[in-house]
């Protein structure tokens, strides 16, 4: 939270009070750190510097076009999941040969597309998509070039509904079958195969998992060697996970000493491809609080913010700090309160049972570690307008996606005139 300090008593971002944004944007609004996205990067750039490794930054966790811009400028490639963020990478300043192509679904339109484009990589995660790819591969006159994801089995221990790499879930090719699939695809014409990608899941607060997963990859590089097939890259999937309530977390140095101990000495070219760790802790929702109500058994801090604008509460059951934007003084009585949006759901609520300083009608609170997974699962629901964004660097700030008015979202809609 460097980038995000109480100055004279006001929660700022940068230099930039958020209280003056506040009143220029309105509420509720997403808020970016440049200083703080540059800094997860780098720390990326710098924990594998002397590895032959690159970051492809994972569109889904954040596709705003400034925060792309921002790490595109920085040498970042993409990790795109559909044509869309594949158009977003581009227009933000990734060249194409710095997209990754993922998904476990892609159309034969997305692939065709992404072949005209030219990306660098396209992940493949099962054999009829392999034959898809290389029939549309071979009408067009291209040749894909592909990283096979394979599914090692592992659990990788985080919440049920973001992993990926055990059997039952949907993701990748088993890896009893991985080679035999992949010595197919070697001969299959308009595939050129690159290598190996693996996932195993999002917010891995432990290495134990990724160490397994690391190594089973290991072993398949070499038989698929010992086979005579090549295996140039190997795509390591996702980053770490990031401290949500200053738990305990993987050290990225502690990563890439394992990247460095069972990948490296595979010689190949090594892919990440985080999302969370680069903007996750670098993005604060800003919301007003409109009304306390006391219940009978609780108190609720209802917010301007509602499940609409950040899911990740009433999805995963996700927690995010939540701090007042007026700096609370150590003698604040502090009170157990649920902090809900005014949506109408139970499930609309950021914190239960909270511990926090008072809070009435018309204070600002930041919702913290917002800036992955936050603003890209906004939707409309109740027909609320989804959240402004702002990115902040040093003491400027602009709006970077405004809050659209009623009339576009209500205008989306037709009534036929045969009704
Ligand atoms: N690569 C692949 C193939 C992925 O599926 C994902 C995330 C990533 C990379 C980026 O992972 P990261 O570095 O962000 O952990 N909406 C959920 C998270 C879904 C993650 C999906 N895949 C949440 O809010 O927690």
């Amino acid at each position: 939270m460097t980038h995000f300090p109480y100055l004279n008593g006001q929660l700022h971002v940068e230099n930039v009070p958020v209280a003056r944004m506040a009143e220029e944007v309105g509420t509720p609004f997403y808020c970016y750190s440049t200083a703080a996205i540059t800094d997860h990067y780098q720390a990326y750039v710098s924990a594998l510097q002397d590895l032959d490794a690159k970051v492809y930054y994972s569109l889904k966790a954040n596709s705003n076009q400034a925060v792309v811009a921002t790490l595109a400028r920085l040498g970042a490639g993409g990790d795109v999941v559909s044509l869309g963020e594949m158009y977003r990478a581009l227009k933000a300043g990734i060249p194409a040969d710095k997209i990754v192509f993922a998904g476990v679904g892609k159309t034969r339109d997305e692939l065709a597309e992404a072949l005209k484009a030219g990306i660098h990589q396209i992940n493949v995660e099962s054999e009829s998509e392999l034959d898809t790819l290389s029939e549309v591969a071979k009408s067009l006159g291209k040749q894909a070039v592909i990283a096979l994801r394979i599914n090692p089995d592992i659990d990788a221990k985080t919440h049920a509904k973001i992993s990926t790499g055990k059997s039952e879930n949907k993701f990748g090719i088993d890896i009893d079958h991985a080679a035999q699939i992949y010595s197919r695809a070697a001969r299959l014409p308009g595939i050129r195969v690159a290598g190996i990608s693996c996932h195993i899941g999002s917010q891995l607060t432990d290495l134990t998992p990724y160490r397994a997963a690391f190594s089973r990859i290991a072993e398949l590089v070499t038989s698929l060697r010992r086979a005579g097939l090549p295996v140039e890259r190997v795509d390591l999937g996702g980053g770490i996970g990031i401290a949500y309530r200053n738990e305990q977390t993987i050290d990225l140095k502690d990563y890439a000493a394992a990247v460095r101990e069972i990948i490296a000495p595979l010689g190949c070219a090594i892919e990440l491809e985080p999302g969370r760790s680069i903007v996750g802790n670098a993005g604060l929702l800003i919301t007003r609080v409109i009304n306390v109500k006391s219940g009978v058994s609780r108190k609720f801090v209802i917010l301007d913010a509602a499940m609409n604008d950040l899911i990740r509460p009433t999805l995963y059951d996700a927690y995010h700090d939540i701090i007042p934007v007026m700096q609370p003084s150590n003698d604040d009585p502090v009170s157990r309160v649920d902090i809900v949006g005014p949506v109408c759901e139970t499930g609309d609520r950021f914190a239960e049972q909270r511990a926090m300083s008072p809070l009435q009608a018309g204070d600002l609170v930041a919702i913290c570690s917002a800036g992955a997974y936050g603003a890209v699962m906004a939707s409309t629901y109740n027909t609320r307008l989804p959240p402004a964004e702002v990115l902040v660097k040093g003491d400027a700030f602009q709006v970077v996606r405004p809050r659209p008015t009623y009339d576009a979202i209500i205008g989306q809609d037709s009534v036929p005139s045969w009704l």
